[in-house]
């Protein structure tokens, strides 16, 4: 039988954190056995808003090398930069014509993103999700595994998927977003109300997948909690409640048994053996991601390699388009 197709992204906008693991990657790498996997790592999003060149190329280098650490294996799996293949530049054009801007305008992570901007904002920004449309269209995917903010654009990329196939004829398969039951939205250490994210101001927020186990003890000594006591899973409790998710996604301990094993214990307890926790999950991560990054030229072997495969696949789609759009 075939296998069904996966596609997912990731940006270079940043380090990569807790929250990226947990929502997505650890997925991605559980999931690759059962399917036809596409993981590309999305410059040109990242580009949306200013960067400095040289670091985006670090930045497009370490999320490419976190991705194999964590065990994407190339048996299963085809990992790739977006601006390495141009299908998905032409592609995003063509839906930008089709796509009205009041869907757009809907659109929640461009209203928070453009927020914090104002004059700067980008029509990039603003046109974000019909790139991740085309990223995902490109590759006749089925699913698409991500954290839980992203389920607007993945439900976005249907509709536009939808319109094109009424206006063109059956061209994109429709997509699902895949969001874990747990972990689709890890909170911020230090503000619990906002999720975890990249961001370089609001550095204590978030763990960094290459974090030192001091810098995690650290982050994690200082995180919120409240005045309360007792340590249990509770929505209201925002702080306790994503600590202690973090700790049921790491341990993979039900809640139950979490709750009894920190009766009677303290918020200090509670953080010092979460710290202890995520030091030892990352471990093996950090372990194998210098170890791959001493090997000269792995890298770049792997991404030119992804590049042709994705790139074969991307280009029989967009001359698919063409043709269907009377371009050809
Ligand atoms: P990005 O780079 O912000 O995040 C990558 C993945 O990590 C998930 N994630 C989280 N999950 C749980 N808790 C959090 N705090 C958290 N923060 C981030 C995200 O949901 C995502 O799955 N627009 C996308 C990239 C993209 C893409 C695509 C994704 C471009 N094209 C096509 C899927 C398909 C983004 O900015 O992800």
């Amino acid at each position: 039988m075939d296998k069904k197709t996966v596609f997912s992204g990731i940006q270079a906008s940043g380090s990569l954190h807790l929250g990226n693991f947990l929502g997505a990657i650890r997925n991605w790498v559980t999931m690759q056995n059962e399917f036809n996997n596409y993981f590309c790592v999305v410059d040109l999003h990242t580009i949306t808003v200013p960067q400095d060149p040289g670091t985006l190329r670090e930045k497009t280098r370490e999320v490419a090398g976190l991705l194999f650490a964590a065990g994407i294996i190339e048996e299963n799996s085809v990992v790739f930069v977006q601006s390495h293949v141009k299908a998905h530049s032409e592609l995003a054009w063509i839906l930008n014509c089709i796509t009205p801007m009041g869907w757009l305008h809907r659109m929640t992570q461009f209203k928070e993103k453009s927020s914090k901007q104002k004059e700067e904002v980008s029509v990039g920004l603003f046109d974000y999700p019909v790139l991740q449309a085309a990223d995902i269209l490109l590759y006749d995917t089925h699913l698409v595994p991500v954290g839980e903010d992203q389920k607007q654009h993945v439900e976005l990329c249907r509709d536009i998927a939808q319109r094109f196939n009424y206006l063109y004829g059956e061209t994109f398969v429709l997509p699902d977003a895949f969001i874990p039951p747990v972990g689709g939205r890890v909170m911020g250490l230090s503000n619990p109300e906002k999720k975890m994210s990249k961001s370089e101001e609001k550095k204590e927020d978030s763990i960094f997948l290459l974090d030192t186990p001091d810098q995690i003890r650290k982050k994690l000594k200082k995180a919120t909690t409240d005045s309360l006591k007792d340590i249990r899973f509770d929505e209201n409790r925002p702080g306790v409640n994503n600590l202690l998710t973090v700790y049921q996604l790491l341990t993979e301990k039900n809640r139950e048994e979490i709750e009894s094993h920190f009766e009677g214990k303290n918020y200090k307890e509670l953080k010092e053996e979460l710290a202890e926790t995520v030091i030892e999950s990352l471990r093996p991560l950090q372990e194998n991601y210098h170890e791959l990054a001493g090997e000269e030229g792995y890298l770049d072997q792997m991404l030119s390699r992804g590049a042709e495969i994705a790139g074969e696949k991307a280009e029989s789609k967009i001359n698919q388009v063409w043709e269907q759009l009377g371009l050809r």
